[in-house]
C-alpha cells in the first residue's frame, strides 16, 4: 500500500463525521486496504479516539463505534447482496429513522445492540425486508415498542426469530405489536425487558411458536386476551417475572409451560385451558398436584387410548369430530411432589392436627423438665434416675419429630 499523508487522514476524519454514510455505499473506499475479508476505516484523527469501522464482507456489515446521531433514511440503500447488518456499540446514535431498513431484498438479519442512548425507532424503520428473519434489538433506551408492521417477512421453512432484551425503557407490549412481521411461525425471545404489562391483543395476528417472556422482572399482568387473534404458543416460559396469573384464554396449544422463580404465580389458569400441556416446570410443587390430580379425575380418553387400537379407529370413524388429541400424553411435571411437599395437606383433619399439637407440647415440655431437673440436681445419679433420664431423652426425640411434622404442617397449610 502506498504510505498515506497525515494530511489525509485528516481529511478522512473530517469527511468520516460530515459524511458518513458513504461509507456503508461505497464498494471499497480507495484509501483503504480491502481485503476480500474485511476493511476498516478508522478515524484516528479525532481526539476522542473513536473509530469507525465498517466491517466488509459480501455477506457481511458490521459497523461499530459509529460517530452519528441518527440512522437515516434510505441509510443502506445500495447494500442490495447484504444480509447481514450490525449496529452497535455507537453511542451517539439517539434515532434510527423511518425507512432506515429499506427494501434490502437480500438482508436476512438485523441486529441493533448496545446503544444505550438510542430513544427511538421511528415507524416504518423495517419495510419491506422479504428475506428477514433474525432481528434482534438488544440493550438500548428505546421508549416506545418498535414498529413491525411493515415488514413483510416472507420466511419459508424456518421460524422468525424475534429477540428483544435489555431494552429498560419499555413499559408494555402495546396491542397488534408484532403484526406485520411475518404470516410464518415465529420464535419470539423477550426477556429482561422494562414490561410491566402485555396488553390485550399484543399478538394479534402473529403465528407464535415459542415465546419466552423469561427475566421480565416488572412483568405483572398478561392480559385476558393477549393471545385473542394470535395462534400459538406452544412454548411458553415465564420465569422470573411477577406474574399473579396466565390468561386464561389463548394457551389452548401450549405443550411446554416453564415457570421457574415466579413467586407470584400462586394460582394457575383453569387446566381445562391447558389441554395439551405435556411438559409443566412450575414454581410450587402443589401445582404439580394439582395438574396429576386433574388429569386422573379426566382420563376418561386416556382409558379410551390404553385400550385397543382397533376400538379407537372405530371411534375416530363413528365419531370424526371427536377430537382424539384431547387424550392426555404422558405428562411431566417438576418439581416432583415429595415427603415434606405431599399433594395433600400432611395432617389431613383438623383434630388429627389438635392432637399432635397437643402431644408436641405436653412431650417436650415435660420431658425437658424431667431431664433438666435430673441433670441440674447435683446428687450423682443412681441407676432408675439413669434409667429415667434415658427413657425422658428418647420420649424428647419422639417429641421433636412430632414438632418437625405438625411445623411441616403448618408451613404447607399456609
Ligand atoms: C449482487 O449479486 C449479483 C449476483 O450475485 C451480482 O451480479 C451483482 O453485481 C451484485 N451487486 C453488488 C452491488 O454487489
Ligand atoms: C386483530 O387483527 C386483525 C387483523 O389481523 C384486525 O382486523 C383486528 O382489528 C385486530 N384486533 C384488534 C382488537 O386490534
Ligand atoms: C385388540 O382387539 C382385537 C380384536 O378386537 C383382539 O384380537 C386383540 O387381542 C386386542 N388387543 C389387545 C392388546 O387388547
Amino acid at each position: 500500500m502506498v504510505p498515506v499523508p497525515q494530511t489525509v487522514w485528516v481529511l478522512l476524519a473530517l469527511s468520516g463525521v460530515l459524511n458518513v454514510r458513504s461509507c456503508w455505499t461505497f464498494t471499497c473506499p480507495s484509501i483503504c486496504e480491502c481485503s476480500m475479508k474485511s476493511d476498516t476505516c478508522s478515524t484516528n484523527g479525532r481526539e476522542t479516539g473513536e473509530k469507525l469501522s465498517c466491517t466488509r464482507e459480501t455477506q457481511l456489515r458490521r459497523l461499530i463505534h459509529l460517530p452519528l446521531t441518527e440512522v437515516s433514511s434510505n441509510a443502506f440503500r445500495g447494500l442490495i447482496n447484504v444480509s447481514r447488518i450490525e449496529i452497535s456499540q455507537s453511542d451517539c446514535i439517539r434515532n434510527i429513522r423511518n425507512h432506515a431498513f429499506l427494501s434490502l431484498h437480500s438482508l436476512a438479519e438485523i441486529q441493533i445492540q448496545n446503544i444505550r442512548n438510542l430513544i427511538s425507532i421511528e415507524k416504518g424503520g423495517f419495510t419491506d425486508l422479504p428475506r428477514l428473519r433474525y432481528l434482534s434489538i438488544c440493550n438500548t433506551g428505546i421508549i416506545h415498542f418498535p414498529d413491525f408492521s411493515t415488514m413483510s417477512s416472507l420466511v419459508i421453512l424456518d421460524n422468525f426469530f424475534l429477540e428483544l432484551g435489555d431494552n429498560m425503557h419499555l413499559d408494555s407490549i402495546p396491542a397488534n405489536a408484532f403484526q406485520g412481521i411475518t404470516e410464518e411461525s415465529v420464535y419470539m425471545k423477550i426477556i429482561k425487558n422494562g414490561f410491566k404489562e402485555i396488553r390485550s391483543h399484543a399478538f394479534n395476528g402473529t403465528n407464535l411458536d415459542k415465546l419466552i417472556l423469561k427475566g421480565n422482572r416488572y412483568l405483572r399482568n398478561i392480559h385476558e386476551d393477549a393471545f385473542e387473534g394470535a395462534s400459538g404458543p406452544t412454548m411458553l416460559d415465564v420465569s422470573s417475572t411477577a406474574l399473579h396469573t396466565l390468561p386464561r384464554r389463548g394457551l389452548g396449544h401450549l405443550k411446554v409451560l416453564i415457570a421457574r422463580s415466579t413467586p407470584y404465580l400462586k394460582t394457575l389458569p383453569p387446566l381445562e385451558s391447558l389441554l395439551e400441556l405435556e411438559v409443566a416446570e412450575v414454581t410450587y410443587p402443589s401445582h404439580c398436584c394439582a395438574f396429576h390430580t386433574w388429569r386422573r379425575k379426566h382420563s376418561f380418553y386416556r382409558d379410551l387410548s390404553a385400550d385397543n387400537v382397533t376400538d379407537l379407529y372405530d371411534i375416530n370413524l363413528q365419531y370424526p369430530d371427536l377430537q382424539l388429541s384431547l387424550c392426555p400424553g404422558p405428562f411431566q411435571c417438576t418439581p416432583e411432589p415429595d415427603a415434606f411437599n405431599p399433594c395433600e395437606d400432611l395432617l389431613g383433619y383438623s383434630f388429627l392436627r389438635a392432637v399432635t399439637w397437643l402431644i408436641t407440647v405436653f412431650a417436650v415440655a415435660g420431658n425437658m423438665t424431667v431431664l433438666i431437673v435430673l441433670i441440674t440436681s447435683h446428687k450423682k445419679l443412681n441407676v432408675s434416675q439413669f434409667l429415667m433420664c434415658n427413657l425422658a431423652f428418647a420420649d424428647l426425640c419422639m417429641g421433636l419429630y412430632l414438632l418437625l411434622i405438625a411445623a411441616m404442617d403448618y408451613h404447607s397449610r399456609k
